[in-house]
């Protein structure tokens, strides 16, 4: 990523801690000695003085047939009493769990003595329907308060959730839904987006349309009502969630699981077509989610007030959402809509009415809002802030200075958190407090965990050197596999520096002072808005249909969205005279959303005669992403056809 290089030169400036924001911090320096003087036993601290065991743990990790680890596996919990009702019985049942804020303007503040009667109800609702320990719930929701409810019922019934973001298409939901066999699907009728109703239901009906992809595992799908538009409903299957709650008893009791009971699935998109089930577990997911949310948010539950914007739909918001803060006792903000809906900075507007003291989001957004200007946040009193995050993708120095100027008041310390969905948890950011910021440089892994940045034989590399992320201990929130894939797994993470290290799949390089800047993606990953997205994938939608013969997909640098999904197409002979370049540019477009979803759309089809290929027949995507990202064309000597760039160039 040489341009984003150059901006990191630029920017030399260091932000020290300040010594009150110290002085009440959360996290230490001692930390980090702690953690190296005994990982495992500041690990054991960590998850006995974070949750509460129904059965402690005698033994903290086995990890004697790496890769797969087993933390603190004699012990039991539950990871939704751990949630709610371990809060409620300390005394602070009144405190604020939720404040909802819905894109229109409604509102609801949840206690976590409410949260947990209705987690207890839905429990019982799902029980009810037939659900038991081990079976797959997917859940397609927006981001209001039964989504969570939702996700912490199915976790408290030892069930595990497969959240499938709502922006994703009917092929998306299904092909999730087949891979974990669900039995039951939780949904709304629609959610608000952008100012009006966009329906959720309607995709469910498509997925589940025995028609089209022959009957599914899915017994009962349940409807929240939410968006008010129709819905059809198909007898014996579908349900309202206000008719089953309504019936439901209040009491659930919750029992208690091994710690390596699965919680939930992810899927995440990897190097192939076809979307990573990645499965994570419940005690060391909860000791990571609950330590870092604690010390990387510098989290005091008596007084912050918490927001990610991240939608459940992702990783972030099944950690930094639900699991973290709540295991946390912590008061949130969670809100449905866009930044923007129905007035640019309403993002600004609800930082104001809850008076949100530590404020997580992605730097698309960050550097969206640069693009319309600072007066639209410095109209609003942002004062309450005192922490941002950031979490992604690299964010460059000039929006992390913006952040920290404009939205922070020029003071708050910024955390730039490295993590991914196998991760479970962040591995490498700042300690508020406690670290001198570094702007654009996630800087240092978290005490207990061992990151390092190697070359391709593993050797790590000098300080101001460059090469591969890896993770080279186990640590507690760590995936425990690929549903189902157990050789993709080993193959995907654990097989090109041997079986004991993790390949995380980023370029870093550490500077002189041995601090981690992340360089992107080294696989064909790419990072749109800090989404990812198989290039794979995208090409397997644009095949699937019937005018293309073949396609290559690049992530193109983008100065919004990190990166663009730029497409290259040849049109079948038949239909290639038939549509112009622009009607079938358009068409594609439309069918990558309606194949994966509308985060996928190609910013751009170019529609071509041929494609760059080695003699071995590999799509030389190096030159393709010059071409995208309007460069000179780099070196073409291996390709099979040298005429061929040129050929696109003038197409
Ligand atoms: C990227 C999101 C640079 C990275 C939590 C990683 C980042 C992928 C950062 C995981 C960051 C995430 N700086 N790059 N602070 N955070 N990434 O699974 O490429 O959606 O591999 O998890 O996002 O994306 P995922």
């Amino acid at each position: 990523m040489p341009d984003n290089i150059d901006n990191l030169l630029t920017e030399t400036r260091r932000f020290a801690p300040d010594a009150e924001f110290t002085a009440s911090a959360v996290a230490d320096a001692g930390l980090y000695e702690r953690a190296r003087a005994d990982r495992l036993g500041f690990w054991a601290d960590q998850a006995r003085g974070l949750v509460s065991w129904e059965k402690p743990f005698t033994e903290v990790l086995d990890w004697s047939n790496p890769p797969f680890a087993k933390w603190f596996a004699d012990g039991t919990l539950n990871v939704a009493y751990n949630c709610l009702d371990r809060h409620v019985e300390a005394g602070r049942g009144d405190r604020v769990a939720l404040h909802w804020e819905g894109e229109p303007g409604d509102s609801r503040s949840i206690t976590y003595a409410e949260l947990t009667a209705e987690v207890k109800k839905a429990a019982n609702m799902l029980e009810g329907l037939g659900v038991r320990d081990g079976d797959r719930v997917v859940i397609y929701m927006p981001l209001i308060p039964e989504a969570i409810v939702a996700m912490l019922a199915v976790a408290r019934v030892g069930a595990i959730h497969s959240v499938v973001f709502g922006g994703f298409s009917a092929e998306s939901i299904r092909s999730r839904v087949d891979d974990a066999g669900a039995k039951v699907l939780i949904t709304a009728d629609g959610g608000w987006r952008k100012g009006v109703v966009s329906p959720l239901k309607p995709a469910v009906d498509e997925a589940l349309d025995a028609t089209v992809h022959g009957p599914s595992t899915v017994e009962k799908v349940v409807v929240v009502k939410r968006g008010g538009n129709d819905v059809a409903f198909t007898s014996g299957r579908d349900l309202w969630w206000d008719d089953l709650m309504q019936e439901q008893a209040a009491e659930h009791t919750a029992q208690a699981f091994e710690a390596e009971h699965p919680l939930f699935i992810l899927y995440t998109s990897g190097t192939t077509g076809k979307p990573k089930g990645i499965l994570h577990t419940s005690g060391g997911y909860l000791t990571g989610a609950a330590y870092t949310h604690r010390n990387v948010f510098d989290l005091h539950p008596e007084t912050d007030v918490y927001w990610s914007t991240a939608d459940i739909g992702w990783i972030t918001g099944h950690t930094y959402v639900v699991y973290g803060p709540l295991a946390n006792g912590a008061t949130q903000v969670i809100y449905e809509g866009t930044p923007d809906s129905p007035v640019p900075g309403r993002w600004w507007d609800v930082i104001e009415k809850y008076g949100v003291t530590i404020f997580y989001a992605a730097p698309t957004a960050i550097r969206a809002a640069m693009k319309t200007g600072r007066q639209i946040p410095a109209s609003r009193d942002l004062s309450s802030l005192r922490l941002l995050g950031s979490v992604g993708e690299p964010i460059n120095p000039e929006a992390w200075v913006w952040y920290r100027d404009v939205i922070g008041a020029g003071a708050t310390p910024i955390v730039d958190t490295w993590w991914q969905t196998e991760t479970g948890s962040i591995m490498i950011s700042a300690l508020p407090g406690v670290t001198t910021l570094k702007p654009g440089s996630a800087q240092v892994p978290l005490p207990g965990v061992a990151v390092d940045v190697v070359d391709d034989h593993g050797v790590p590399v000098g300080d101001g050197e460059g090469g591969l992320l890896v993770i080279t201990e186990p640590w507690p929130s760590m995936l425990r596999g690929i549903w189902g894939d157990t050789e993709r797994f080993v193959d995907t993470y654990w097989s090109k520096f041997g079986r004991s290290v993790y390949f995380a799949g980023d370029g870093a390089r550490k500077d002189d002072d041995g601090d981690i800047w992340l360089l992107g993606r080294v696989d064909d990953v790419m990072n749109v808005s800090g989404h990812r997205l198989s290039t794979a994938e995208i090409e397997s939608a644009l095949v699937s249909h019937p005018i293309v013969a073949e396609a290559a997909v690049v992530g193109a640098a983008d100065e919004t969205t990190g990166q663009s999904v730029v497409a290259f197409v040849i049109l079948r002979a038949s239909q290639a005279d038939t549509m112009t370049p622009e009607e079938a540019a358009a068409a594609l477009r439309n069918h990558v959303a309606h194949e994966i979803g509308a985060i996928a759309k190609p910013r751009t089809v170019m529609i071509v005669q041929e494609l760059p290929k080695t003699r071995s027949g590999k799509i030389m995507r190096r030159l393709l992403r010059d071409v995208a990202e309007g460069r000179e064309i780099g070196d073409t000597t291996t390709l099979a056809d040298t005429t061929v760039m040129q050929a696109i160039r003038v197409g």
